[in-house]
Parts: C-alpha cells; structure tokens; sequence
C-alpha cells in the first residue's frame, strides 16, 4: 500500500507559537522537563496562551527516559484536569511521555483526543511528527517503542529559540540521533523516493550545521538547520521506520542509562558494516543496502570513491565525526562495565531481535548474529 502524508501541521521560526492562537484552546495541559519549567523557557507559550484566555496547568516532573511509572503519575494528574489541548515541551523524553499520557487520557476516558501540540526543545528525536513513544519499563529497565497513529502530535512547533541552550554534550548527542534517523529510514525496507528525499536533505543539514552548533551554540543558522534536520528526518522515519540501531540503541540505553542519541552514535559504524556485509569474505557492493550507505558516505565527504571502498569512507566519516563530538567508539569507552554486558548480552540480543524497529532493518539477523554484534561494539575492532 503507496502513499505519503503528514499529519502533523508544522509551524517554524521565533514567532511559531502565534499560530496557537487559530486553535480553540481552553484549558491546556503543559507536560515538560523541569529545565523548561526553570529556565522560564515556558513563559513564551504560556504569554501566548493566556493572551487567549486559555487555564494553563503545569507538570514539570519529566525525567530522562519516561517510565512506564511516570506515565501512570501523568495520567492521574491530566484526569483531574480535563484538558481540550496537551502541550509537550521539552526533549524526546518530555514529548513521548506527554503523547502516551494524552493516549492513556483518551483510552480511558473515551472523550475525544485533546489537541497534541508539541514543541520540542532539543534538536534529536523528531517525536514532534512520529507516532512512535519510547517508554521504559520500570521494573525491567526495557525500553518500548509504542506505535500507533493516535499517538501523533497535530501540532509541532519548531522554534529555533528554543534549543539555543542545550549544552554541547547534549548537542552532539541529540544531532547524531537525527543523522541515525535519516541513514536508517534511507536503507530501511519500506524507504520510498519520497521518504529518501526527506532523509538524505536532513544528512546533508547535520553534515554542514551539526559540527557548527557543537562548537558555538549561539550560532543560531546552525540551530535553525538542525533544528529542521531533526523534524524532515522524523517525517522520513515516520513513514520509512527504522533498523536494528535503534533495535539495540533501546535495550542498551533502558540498561546502562546512556543517552539515547550518544548509544546510536557508538552503534552506527557497526550497523552500517554488518547490513552491508563487509566483514564477510566476498565483501561486494551489490546488495541494496551496501549501495545506499556508499551514496551516502559520497554525501557526507565528497570523493572518487566506489565499490567497497564508497561503503568504508561512511564509516570512515561516522568514526571522525563522533572523535569530533567526543562520542566514545565502543560501549567499553562508553563506561559500560564488561561483566554485566557479557552476563546480560544474550538476553538483550532476544529483545533487541525482537524490537519493532528490527522488522524494517534491511537484512535480517538471528540472535547469535545479534549476539556477536553487540560483543562487536563492546570491544571495537581488533580487540578480544
Ligand atoms: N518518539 C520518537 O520518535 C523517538 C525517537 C528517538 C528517540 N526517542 C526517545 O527520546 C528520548 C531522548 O530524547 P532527547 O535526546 O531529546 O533527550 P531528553 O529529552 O532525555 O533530554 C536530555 C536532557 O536535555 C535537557 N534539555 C532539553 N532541552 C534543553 C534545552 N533547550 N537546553 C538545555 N537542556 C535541555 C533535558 O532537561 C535533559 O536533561 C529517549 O527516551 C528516546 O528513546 C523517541
Ligand atoms: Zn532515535
């Protein structure tokens, strides 16, 4: 089945929050992370609300990576409060918790769904546009991607303003995120023209503007590129989906607590090397997804190169760019103590093969291939 479509209405730039005011909005609920409640950031959206008369109430409890325990405490406080709009500001964590807590809020309740504006505050995930949400479950520590497309947001609010903080840590993670975002939708399965206009425009946008908001923050040209990059390879993921990055990103990041977007940074290179078969002994160019990773390798640094040596030069490139951004280039240099990784790598290779994102990767992996995968990226090449 064809087709392609966006949901989510878009609005860009200082003023983006202006167009609320062509909404009905009277009683809202604002879900945010307390750097957004302590910052004051939140004062430009709630100016605006009140300007429109809208009752505005405030949960400001959100934490890295939202349990399943978080969301319940949310869905307790949005029943008291019946809102006819939710608002998520904040990072991934903050926008997929508000978009489970307003799902729950409908399923329970059957009243129609309040209007789901998002305004995201990092430059990563794209959850302003998918209807994915990643909750973590608080007993087992997993993280789930829950997919349905009553968890769109209608609204997204990309204001450039609104990222000008986020320290470079922050930065580089959330920015290798998106790049993560557009190489997996490019090679995913169900990638189409459309889909891989929206991917290979957002690699270009971290390629040239990434580097630059890392370095100087206030270089907002650079923040407004990536702030953009963010959302066209949400869009692209959002149709396309993703791969078994994201596959062990999740696992990994629910069990050792590392941010989501450094965990797909150090996995990527590893990725890209297992689904183009380059460590198999006739190593050729010739399956679809070798070709692909070798046209985007020629994107991101430009050169006379082809065959296997096209696919090496984007991994080549992915290895420079994390040195760059400081991003460790195995789980070991990421802190992850070997002992529990052993001792946990075959129960989370099954969850990993098991995760959403694994059905749309372009090749397919058992488990002992997941298994010495992950051991792969513990160690890096040419160790144990
Ligand atoms: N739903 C999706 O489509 C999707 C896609 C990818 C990832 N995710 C999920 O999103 C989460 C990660 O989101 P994230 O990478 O945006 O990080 P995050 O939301 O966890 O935020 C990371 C940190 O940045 C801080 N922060 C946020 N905005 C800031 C600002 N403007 N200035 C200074 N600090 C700021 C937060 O307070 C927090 O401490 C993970 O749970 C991941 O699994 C969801
Ligand atoms: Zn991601």
């Amino acid at each position: 089945m064809g087709g392609f479509y966006v949901p989510t209405k878009i609005y860009t730039g200082e003023s983006a929050f202006e167009n609320l005011k062509k909404y009905p909005i009277h009683n809202i609920c604002i879900i945010c992370d307390p750097f957004v409640a302590e910052s004051g950031m939140i004062k430009k959206p709630m100016a605006v609300l009140e300007s429109m008369g809208a009752t505005v109430h405030v949960f400001s409890n959100i934490t890295p990576d939202p349990s399943t325990n978080l969301v319940g405490e949310g869905v307790s406080w949005i029943l008291e409060k019946k809102p006819d709009a939710v608002m998520a500001m904040g990072g991934g964590s903050a926008i997929d918790a508000a978009k489970a807590i307003s799902f729950m809020y409908q399923k329970i309740t059957d009243s129609p769904k309040p209007l789901c504006i998002v305004a995201p505050t990092t430059s990563g995930t794209g959850s302003e546009v998918t209807n994915f949400a990643v909750i973590t479950d608080s007993a087992t520590h997993n993280k789930y991607p829950l997919l349905d497309d009553k968890l769109l947001p209608r609204i997204a609010i990309l204001d450039p303003t609104l990222v000008r903080s986020v320290p470079p840590r922050i930065t580089a993670d959330t920015g290798m995120d998106v790049l993560t975002h557009a190489i997996e939708a490019n090679v995913s399965t169900l990638a189409t023209d459309f889909s891989d206009a929206l991917a290979e425009k957002a690699i270009r946008l971290v390629r040239d503007y990434l580097p630059r908001a890392y370095r100087q923050g206030e270089d907002m040209e650079a923040r407004e590129h990536m702030h953009n990059a963010s959302c066209l390879a949400g869009v692209a993921f959002n149709h396309a989906s993703l791969g078994i990055n994201h596959s062990i990103a999740h696992i990994i990041g629910g069990r050792f607590s590392i941010p989501h977007g450094r965990a797909n940074a150090i996995i990527l290179p590893y990725v890209i090397e297992f689904n183009s078969h380059m460590y198999e002994k006739h190593f050729q160019t010739d399956n679809r997804a070798a070709k692909i990773y070798a046209h985007i390798g020629i994107i991101i640094n430009p050169g006379t190169y082809v065959g296997p040596q096209a696919v090496r030069n984007l991994t080549v490139a992915i290895n420079k760019m994390n040195k760059e951004l400081e991003i460790p280039s195995t789980f070991k240099e990421a802190g992850i103590d070997e002992k529990t990784f052993m001792e946990l790598v075959p129960e989370m290779a099954e969850i990993a093969v098991a995760d959403k994102c694994t059905a749309t990767n372009p090749r397919t992996i058992t488990k002992p291939q997941m298994v010495e995968l992950m051991k792969r990226i513990y160690y890096g090449h040419g160790q144990k």
